[in-house]
């Protein structure tokens, strides 16, 4: 087992290891005394792992109940997030007690904002049960839904108060949904641990992967500790992100978001070699790591087709860029260009 502890506008523990859901009764009871406790999750994940934490509070006597929400990025939405709210209000939750965003990145987003919400702000404890989400969303405190002109458009910042990963219930995760998680895991190699990115890229990682995934928290940890909302050194976490999102509103989101990572670290890397924003191109490299890890890298669209998309991103439009580039396997730095440059440089492309 080990613990990383989060110092931003909340001081919290991300405590990774095999078999662990039975600290959660013990660390509730810990940081929030007899706090009653609202279970957020996805129908998939309330099938295959609820009656674990369920039995886990029941035994301690902690009170608690369960809101499951359609499986999907869909449930991503408004609709939900007020559902869940109303659901808190008409069970008399208090501000005293907590939400238990358990699952994927969905669920830790739209808690997390409910959390927020709720009242002005009641607790939330993030327990990720994806690759993805152990590494990424369920710490540092982004929260979001979707809206229809965009994804993540509506949302607050909301660090959680504790992450407890249990790295057992990755094992029931299909083979692509673990490797979107690997797209994440090779990103914070290229970007802060070439040693990172050396034990990942040949694939076979799941014996190593609590280690895996608190070096990437870790990662994590040391941008969002400077870095908190976003202003400046947290956008390095976008490397490949930027064309990544054009790729999945593309592909209408058939294209999974690793997947798109993927794709979109193999195309920043080259389109920043061939423009000169760096001086070596690390593209195949990433691309190896990607390939070894199942992850697909070869962008079923031109770059003409994702600069169209980018220029009218509403996240970025009428403002410049920060492009991520890596100047090496364990450096990226941010390059600001205009949009309208940074658009005609991917069309060129
Ligand atoms: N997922 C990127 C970030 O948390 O900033």
């Amino acid at each position: 087992m080990r613990t990383v502890n989060v110092n931003a506008s909340k001081n919290y523990d991300v405590i990774i290891g095999e078999n662990i859901l039975n600290l959660l009764p013990q660390k509730i009871r810990e940081l929030f005394g007899n706090a009653k406790v609202m279970a957020v999750t996805d129908s998939n994940v309330f099938a295959l792992h609820y009656d674990k934490i369920k039995k886990e509070l029941d035994e301690t006597g902690i009170e608690s109940d369960v809101f499951v929400f359609p499986a999907g990025e869909k449930s991503k939405s408004p609709e939900v997030l007020f559902d869940l709210l109303e659901t808190l209000a008409e069970k008399h939750f208090s501000k005293s007690d907590v939400l238990l965003a358990f699952g994927g990145g969905v669920t830790g987003d739209l808690t997390g904002l409910a959390a927020s919400l709720f009242l002005r702000g009641v607790h939330i404890v993030q327990m990720p049960t994806t690759l993805l989400s152990a590494v990424d969303s369920s710490v540092g405190g982004k929260t979001a839904v979707n809206l229809k002109a965009g994804k993540n458009l509506a949302g607050v910042f909301n660090q959680p108060e504790l992450v407890l990963c249990d790295t057992k219930l990755l094992d029931t995760l299909s083979d692509e949904i673990f490797a979107d998680g690997m797209a994440e895991v090779i990103k914070y190699g290229v970007l802060a641990d070439e040693n990172l990115f050396d034990k990942v890229k040949n694939g076979n990682v799941k014996n190593d992967i609590e280690e895996i995934i608190a070096r990437c928290v870790e990662i994590k940890r040391d941008i969002v500790s400077v870095d908190e909302f976003d202003k400046g050194k947290r956008q390095l976490l976008n490397f490949g992100h930027t064309l990544a999102h054009a790729i999945e509103a593309q592909s209408n989101f058939e294209i999974s978001h690793g997947t798109a990572v993927a794709m979109g670290m193999v195309k920043a890397a080259e389109i920043s070699y061939k423009n000169k924003l760096t001086s070596s191109d690390f593209s195949e490299e990433i691309e190896a790591a990607c390939r070894k890890n199942n992850l697909e890298t070869l962008c079923p669209y031109s770059t003409d087709i994702l600069a169209k998309f980018a220029s009218s991103d509403k996240k970025i439009s009428g403002k410049s860029i920060s492009f991520i580039v890596p100047e090496r396997i364990g450096k990226c730095v941010g390059v600001k260009l205009g949009v309208e440059e940074f658009v005609k440089m991917l069309g060129e492309n």
